[in-house]
Formats: C-alpha cells, sequence, structure tokens
C-alpha cells in the first residue's frame, strides 16, 4: 500500500509577488490530491469591496471604514468543475477574473497592512487548513498561519523576471498593459510586503529556498514533489 496516501502534511509556499507559488501550490495540490488554498486572493478581494465601496482610491486606503466593515464581507472558495480550480466568492459573487486586475494590484498591498483584515483572513486560512491535507501560498503562511506546517517552500525570482510572467499572462488574457508598470506595481508590492509591521514577508528559518528565475515549471514541480514526498515518507 502507498503509505503517503494516508499522512496529509500541510505545504506552506511564500515568496514575493508574481514568482509562480500559485502555479507550483497548485500542481503540488493537483498531484497529492490535497486542497489549494490562495491566500492573497482573500486580500484581493478585500481590497474590491473596498474600491467599489470608495473606501479606496489613488493607492490609500480608509483604514477605519473597511475595518469598521469587515463583518460584512464574506469570502469564499467555490470548486468550478468547468476549469477544475476553485474560484474567489465576495458576497456570493465570483469576482476571481476582477481580483486580478490591475486596480486590485495596485491597492492590495496596503490593504493587505491592516491588522485587524489580517487577523480576520488568518482566522479563516487556519480553519481550512485544520485537517491538513493542503497547500496555501501566500506572504506569512509558514510563519503566521501555519507555523508548524511539515513542509515549508520560500520562493523567489528576480523583479524583471517576475514582471515579464506576469505581462506575458495578462496580455495573453488580452488586456492592455504596460511592462513598466508592472514592474513598478512588483516592486512597490515587495517593498511593502517586506516593510510591513503586521506579519511582513519574510523566510522562515526552517523554509527550503526555490529561486526559479531559471527553472521551467516541469523541473520546479519535480523538485517540489522531491521535497514533499520526502517530509510525508518522516512523518
Ligand atoms: O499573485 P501575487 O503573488 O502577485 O500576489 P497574491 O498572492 O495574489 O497576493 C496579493 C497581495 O496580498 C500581496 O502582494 C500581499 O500584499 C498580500 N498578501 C499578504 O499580505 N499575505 C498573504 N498571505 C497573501 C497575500
Amino acid at each position: 500500500m502507498n503509505q503517503t496516501k494516508n499522512k496529509k502534511i500541510v505545504i506552506a509556499i511564500d515568496g514575493h509577488s508574481s514568482c509562480g507559488k500559485s502555479t507550483v501550490a497548485k500542481q503540488l495540490a493537483k498531484q497529492l490530491g490535497y486542497l489549494y488554498l490562495d491566500s492573497g486572493a482573500m486580500y484581493r478581494a478585500v481590497t474590491l469591496y473596498a474600491l467599489r465601496n470608495q473606501l479606496a482610491n489613488n493607492g490609500t486606503v480608509n483604514e477605519q471604514a473597511l475595518v469598521d466593515r469587515l463583518e460584512k464581507i464574506r469570502i469564499e472558495f467555490r470548486w468550478n468543475e468547468t476549469t477544475q480550480q476553485n474560484e474567489t466568492y465576495l458576497n456570493d459573487e465570483n469576482v476571481e477574473e476582477e481580483i486580478r486586475q490591475l486596480p486590485v494590484a495596485n491597492h492590495v498591498s496596503p490593504v493587505a497592512t491592516i491588522k485587524d483584515v489580517r487577523q480576520a483572513m488568518v482566522r479563516q486560512q487556519q480553519k481550512l487548513g485544520e485537517n491538513k491535507g493542503i497547500v496555501m501560498d501566500g506572504r506569512d503562511i509558514g510563519t503566521v498561519v501555519f507555523p508548524q506546517a511539515e513542509l515549508k517552500i520560500f520562493m523567489t525570482a528576480s523583479p524583471e523576471v517576475r514582471a515579464q510572467r506576469r505581462y506575458d499572462e495578462l496580455t495573453a488574457k488580452g488586456q492592455q498593459v504596460r511592462f513598466d508598470e508592472i514592474l513598478k506595481n512588483v516592486e512597490d508590492r515587495d517593498r511593502i510586503d517586506s516593510g510591513r509591521k503586521e506579519s511582513p514577508l519574510r523566510q522562515a528559518d526552517d523554509a527550503l529556498i526555490l529561486d526559479n528565475s531559471y527553472l521551467n515549471r516541469e523541473d520546479q514541480l519535480k523538485w517540489a514533489m522531491e521535497k514533499a514526498k520526502e517530509r510525508i515518507e518522516d512523518c
């Protein structure tokens, strides 16, 4: 019998924006039969709510007003049979596409610095992971959400490589974007995510580093699957 089937672990993948965390996380979850959870989508959905309700604009956020409305923001993930992916819902509306666009990207990091927002999101994330068998990606998964995760991966790549990937992804979807704007967004988010007081992006002491500047998808998955199997066998 395949022992790995019975032992479920938590896999935490943290790292800089646009370095392919979600690609590896989804592939790992699929191969292992685990749940994949995109914690960034939750911060993006809160940001979309703020933008729609005039609580964020021109890169600034009305923190107190947003915190006062937190209870009105319900975020869920629902499985889409056709795309075979989880999609993000904000108060029962599918917002999967809209949360990936530049207005949200330009406001999400300031929203994600707000302590009360983080506490509310982390609580939900911990609940979703309580039965293990989950791969979650974000900025603070190995440090704050699941400090006991059996496997922690810290991913990075150069800002230019990351901006190019995001540019290719958005233009392939038909969106009109400029490379220099994307690069600026990547650099701004790195700075805010790493410099903030609340749960800054940092590598957990026991995380394994994966710099994928020059790795293709197959190689990075192979690397991550090997590490996952080792940890599953060890526990
Ligand atoms: O896909 P990408 O790496 O560009 O970003 P994301 O994972 O969708 O996350 C969007 C933003 O949410 C990040 O830039 C962070 O500011 C914030 N975030 C966070 O603070 N903590 C997390 N666990 C996940 C995302």
